[in-house]
């Protein structure tokens, strides 16, 4: 079994039991598993880059060989400063297969050193997503909390109704 430091990236935004599966087979597999959040300023996630270091902190302390980081920029460059030797990615279903295999071949033309190794969480997760994580909160909340929807349509609409000058 190839031990080693291998680095898991991802936007977490939230991170799902799906990942955490995920985490605990390749806390299994490799010496060291660096759980790695990227920070991508273009993006504005549901969850801050501080609320998602904690919650998978808090979610991992368990395991003693996984440690949770940011990076941004290229991932190879991060796990080369790292001394990572393989990538961990999850693959649910068919569907991830296409998006993954690109990232995996471009990573490998950029450094061709870095291995990928994909697998497979449990059955039960396999139809759990982040987008699906976020879009029901986002719905409890408005269930939960009409106003909610109110103060997001004025967020909306205030400005445009500033753009018109009296
Ligand atoms: O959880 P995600 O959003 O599917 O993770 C995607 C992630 C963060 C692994 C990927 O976007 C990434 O590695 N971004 C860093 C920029 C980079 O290295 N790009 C080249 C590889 S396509």
């Amino acid at each position: 079994m190839n031990k080693g430091i291998a680095v898991y990236p991802g936007s977490f935004d939230p991170p799902t039991n799906g990942h955490l599966d995920l985490i605990e087979r390749g806390s299994k597999m490799f010496e060291q598993l660096v759980v790695a959040i990227l920070r991508n300023p273009e993006k504005t996630p549901m969850f801050s880059l501080v609320e998602r270091l904690e919650m998978l902190r808090q979610l991992t302390a368990d395991w003693s060989n996984v440690r949770i980081d940011t990076f941004d920029g290229l991932m190879v460059e991060y796990a080369k400063s790292i001394d990572a030797m393989c990538v961990l990615r999850g693959i649910r279903a068919i569907s991830d297969y296409e998006y993954e295999l690109q990232m995996a071949l471009m990573n490998r033309k950029l450094e061709p050193t870095l291995e990928t190794v994909f697998m497979m969480p449990a059955v039960r997760y396999s139809y759990v997503s982040s987008r699906l994580v976020r879009e029901v909160e986002q719905k409890l909340r408005e269930k939960l909390d009409p106003a909610y929807k109110l103060r997001d349509r004025e967020l909306i609409e205030v400005p445009r109704k500033r753009k018109k000058k009296a």
